[in-house]
């Protein structure tokens, strides 16, 4: 097993700029969750991990109801504070093990890209079962190692695509964490979305390391595969950035 990202130590300091979603990308992603969502709003609505708070005013806006966003790392969930949230958003510190809300209380529970950081995941499966409401949806955005997709800088960072192919659960696991708790497979979407307008722009954010897999990898591989970045970048600097997101869908 891989050892556990703190997030406090160095993932927090480039992750909103390294991170930073196009407008056309949250846009994209409001509407394959909105489908899969419970069809009546207000939506009370429990973003688990979210980090800077990267999607949670998005949720308010497109759910329309109170909006949780539960993060243990202080240092993720002070920039979430501090950037603009309607009044409907929440951010309290807390884990997938243990969500400081009532049962019941969540129509929708939005899982983006940190079930793979959830160590016990028994005990999570339970936690969003109890505040799930009785006809509520869980989404979860995540790689599934039995469908790592071919990612460009898998192939620049060597050592990058083995470590996530032990950092992400299989869509199988995943299933069975929730089948546990009486909860199961309802759909996998793959969603098309831009990570970048330009190749220039997104190198400029991988600069900045913010994707927890440089934890897992050594300084020669990285500085490697930066060199091999700067390449790709020279040779097409004002190509898009594409990439397929599965988004599983639990009920
Ligand atoms: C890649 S970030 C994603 C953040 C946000 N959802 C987004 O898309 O920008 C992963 C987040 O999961 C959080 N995390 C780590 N362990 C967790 C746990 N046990 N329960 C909930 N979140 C956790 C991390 O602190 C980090 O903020």
């Amino acid at each position: 097993m891989l050892k556990p990202v703190d997030y406090n130590q160095r993932q927090h300091q480039g992750y909103a700029a390294g991170r930073a979603m196009p407008d056309q990308s949250r846009a994209i992603w409001a509407a394959a969750l909105a489908r899969r969502a419970p069809a009546r709003r207000p939506l009370s609505v429990l973003d688990l991990g979210s980090g800077t708070g990267r999607l949670t005013p998005m949720l308010a806006e497109t759910f329309g109801g109170p909006v949780w966003g539960v993060e243990p790392h202080e240092q993720m969930r002070a920039q979430a504070e501090a950037a603009p949230h309607p009044e409907t958003v929440t951010y309290l510190d807390g884990r997938a093990e243990a969500i400081p809300l009532e049962d019941g209380s969540c129509d929708l529970i939005v899982v983006f890209l940190s079930l793979h950081h959830v160590r016990e995941r028994a005990a999570a499966a339970r936690e969003m079962r109890r505040v799930l409401a009785p006809d509520g949806r869980v989404l979860i955005r995540s790689t599934f190692s039995d469908r790592m997709p071919d990612i460009d800088w898998h192939a620049w960072f060597d050592g990058a695509r083995e470590a996530e192919m032990l950092m992400f659960p299989t869509t199988g696991e995943v299933e069975a964490m929730f089948e546990a708790v009486g909860l199961r497979r309802l759909g996998l979407d793959v969603v098309r979305e831009t990570y970048a307008d330009t190749m220039t722009e997104y190198a400029a954010r991988m600069r900045l390391r913010s994707i927890s897999t440089f934890e897992h990898l050594d300084e020669v591989a990285i500085e490697a595969g930066m060199v091999r970045m700067e390449a790709a970048v020279a040779a097409a600097p004002d190509a898009a950035v594409y990439g397929d997101g599965d988004l599983m869908v639990l009920g």
